[in-house]
């Protein structure tokens, strides 16, 4: 009898449970089926007014040899990682980067040069990398997985931060902020000077989604631009600045996309963005690039979607004069040469205010202009 009592009891209490259980259950399902039902209209981005700046985000194809450093580290780490017999190409040049010899390794990557017998000697032979250079002989003919998992720790170990050297300026860019005084904090405008308060003011008043950053050097205006809630792709040649930007973009979780990419390269529709910034970097291009003002705008204006912010910056600029009259400001004679020569065969004819204003005329519907830092430097708005 008493068996039979706690068995009906048992029968009840799971006849309950099984009756919770199946409410619960429809419950569910019709939540969903009203989400699945309705979830174009929540996807819809005007039914979504946020007081705080979304963040924008968007793909973009870094190649291995476009990624500073840091970031190349992590990519061979994570490949290394998932066992991808694609570590196995990357090791070298990352040994490179280890040994200060970014520009090497970038050639490698970028198959514009080979490795050398002379390259995995001296690899073999540096105690940073001796390590891992001999490791890499002994892994032959093992499986991949076997040999990631011991090539990963000696991986993690190196070091891949640049020097602060530039392609050719004597001294690096690193500093370039410090030694102008313009290392302002972006949260007071109290010190701010022309240049970043107009850039302010343009961005404010644009809000770009997506901006791209030409020359962005450590990434002053890169980070300015992203606190409107932009996703911004921030280039440059500066190994050091490169890395730089990476690490604090992900120090700080910003919305920056770092690449290690000459102007020269940078016409790909992917990189097209609302806001192109080219602040005292045309100067840059024509005295050392070697390019001509038309080829310059083209590009520009292929890349640019609503604004472009140009920094004009003249020849009479007292760091621009005072640096193509000082040989130690560059890296070596042959490069001051080069400056001197477009100097006087280009620049003194073309390279002026109203030539910037005739040819971009050309791309741009109008154009606004602004004071700069100085003088002798303005900031042109171009509006598609
Ligand atoms: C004078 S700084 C300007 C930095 C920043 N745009 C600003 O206004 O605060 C010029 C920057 O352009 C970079 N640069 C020079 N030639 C370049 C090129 N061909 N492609 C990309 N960046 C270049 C330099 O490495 C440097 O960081």
């Amino acid at each position: 009898m008493q068996i039979s009592q706690t068995t009906t009891t048992k029968r009840v209490r799971k006849n309950k449970k099984f009756l919770r259980n199946l409410l619960l259950l429809s419950l569910l399902l019709s939540t969903l089926s009203l989400l699945f039902i309705f979830k174009d209209t929540l996807l819809r981005p005007w039914t979504f007014k946020p007081a705080v700046p979304v963040k924008s985000t968007r793909t973009i194809n870094i190649m291995p040899h476009e990624m500073p450093a840091s970031m190349f580290k992590e990519h061979l780490i994570t490949l290394c990682q998932q066992e991808n017999p694609k570590t196995f190409d990357y090791l070298y040049p990352l040994m490179l980067m280890a040994t200060k010899q970014h520009r090497a390794a970038r050639a490698l990557l970028a198959k514009k040069s080979n490795l050398s017998n002379e390259i995995i000697l001296s690899l073999r032979n540096n105690p940073t990398t001796f390590e891992l250079a001999n490791m890499i002989e002994m892994q032959q003919g093992q499986s991949v997985a076997t040999a990631c998992k011991k090539l990963l720790p000696l991986i993690q170990k190196l070091d891949v931060t640049p020097a602060n050297k530039h392609q050719y300026k004597r001294k690096g860019y690193g500093t370039y902020y410090a030694d102008k005084n313009e290392d302002f904090s972006l949260e007071s405008q109290k010190n701010w000077g022309n240049k970043q308060r107009n850039i302010y003011k343009i961005l404010s008043e644009v809000r770009p989604e997506t901006v791209l950053d030409l020359g962005a050097n450590a990434g002053w205006f890169t980070r300015l631009a992203e606190s409107f809630g932009a996703h911004v792709v921030a280039t440059d040649i500066d190994e050091y600045c490169c890395n730089y930007q990476c690490d604090i973009t992900k120090e700080r979780n910003l919305n920056i996309q770092p690449m290690i990419l000459p102007f020269e390269k940078s016409d790909r529709s992917e990189l097209k963005s609302d806001v192109v910034m080219c602040l005292a970097l045309v100067h840059h291009l024509v005295f050392l690039g070697g390019l001509k003002l038309d080829e310059i705008f083209k590009t520009l204006a292929h890349l640019t979607k609503k604004k472009l912010i140009l920094e004009y910056i003249d020849i009479e600029d007292k760091t621009c004069k005072g640096a193509i009259a000082n040989p130690n400001f560059f890296k070596n004679k042959k490069i001051h040469n080069q400056a001197i020569t477009m100097l006087n065969t280009y620049g003194y004819k073309y390279y002026n205010i109203d030539n910037f204003l005739r040819i971009s005329q050309r791309y741009f519907r109008e154009i606004e202009v602004y004071d700069s830092s100085s003088t002798t430097r303005k900031l042109l708005l171009l509006s598609k």
